[in-house]
């Protein structure tokens, strides 16, 4: 790439995160123009600064959404310009006590759930404008107890690890979805397991992670940048590998899921 104006375009969202801003750095490395999306200014600033530094290129800025509010994430989609070629939902969080968005959604299931949800709707647009267009969900092999009749622990208490594996589950399962519709778009969608990271959310969750911020990026990366990875869709990798997703397979499970989603 030699021009602005050539220069694929990449969003990053929980990129002031400790994977996040290795992802970041990792896709500027690869030629793309980077877009940290963080939700404070100056934790946002902070890591672009280090993201420039680490991956020693300037192509790299910031802007700020609360992935967790529907209208923001619009409002983001709202200002965006021009092409997005890959889009990166990284963004997640494992409090320990159940709260409430101002809208009156479970905090954990409106960032890490709806938040994928509503940023590949709001920037389905732009990404079919660029197509071959890419998306790929952070997820983890940390994933299960989807309960569809109370995904917001309304009647279940709520335990954070519980409503993580339940998040984590739900991006995996709406990375099918999402690959099917947009199957002859031109745009892919797949989700991973990153790496093992000691960051606020595994500390959250109550495991530390013994892998580097790099490694753990490296699966998200690839999947983002990999030529070879063109045609790839609806596949959940690990290690740089496609993985077995048994989650893949309730097809059932994923309608239903997509519908609730889709009422958001
Ligand atoms: N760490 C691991 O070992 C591990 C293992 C498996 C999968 N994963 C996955 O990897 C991804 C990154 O995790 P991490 O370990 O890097 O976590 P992290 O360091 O805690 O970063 C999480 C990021 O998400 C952002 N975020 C949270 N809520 C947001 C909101 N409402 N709007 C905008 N941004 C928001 C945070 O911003 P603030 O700083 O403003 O809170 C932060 O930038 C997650 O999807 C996670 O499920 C991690």
């Amino acid at each position: 790439m030699t021009s602005t104006e050539s220069k694929r375009i990449a969003i990053v969202t929980g990129a002031n995160g400790v994977i996040g801003k290795a992802i970041a750095s990792g896709i500027a490395k690869a030629g793309f123009e980077v877009v940290m999306v963080c939700r404070d200014e100056k934790r946002a600033q902070r890591a672009l600064d280090e993201v420039r530094r680490a991956s020693e290129r300037s192509h790299v800025r910031t802007e700020l959404a609360d992935l967790s509010r529907r209208e923001s994430v619009f409002a983001l989609a709202a200002r965006w310009q021009g092409r997005l070629d890959v889009l990166v939902n990284n963004a997640a969080i494992a409090p320990r006590r159940r709260s409430e968005t101002p809208e009156g959604i479970e905090v954990q299931f409106a960032t890490n759930v709806l938040g994928y949800v509503w940023m590949m709707r709001a920037f389905e647009a732009a990404l079919r404008r660029s197509a071959p267009a890419r998306v790929v969900n952070v997820a983890s092999y940390w994933a299960g107890d989807l309960d569809l009749t109370d995904l917001q622990f309304q009647r279940r208490r709520y335990d954070n690890d519980q409503a993580y594996r339940q998040s984590k589950q739900a991006n995996r399962m709406l990375t099918v979805a999402f690959a099917q519709r947009w199957h002859d778009a031109g745009i892919t969608v797949n989700s991973c397991h990153p790496g093992d990271a000691n960051s606020a959310l595994s500390n959250a969750l109550g495991f530390g992670g013994s892998e580097t911020p790099e490694q753990a990026a490296a699966t998200p990366v690839w999947l983002a940048t990999d030529p070879s990875l063109h045609d790839a869709t609806g596949q959940y990798f690990a290690n740089r590998q496609p993985a077995h997703c048994v989650f893949a397979a309730d097809a059932q499970g994923i309608a239903t899921l997509d519908e609730i989603c889709s009422r958001y």
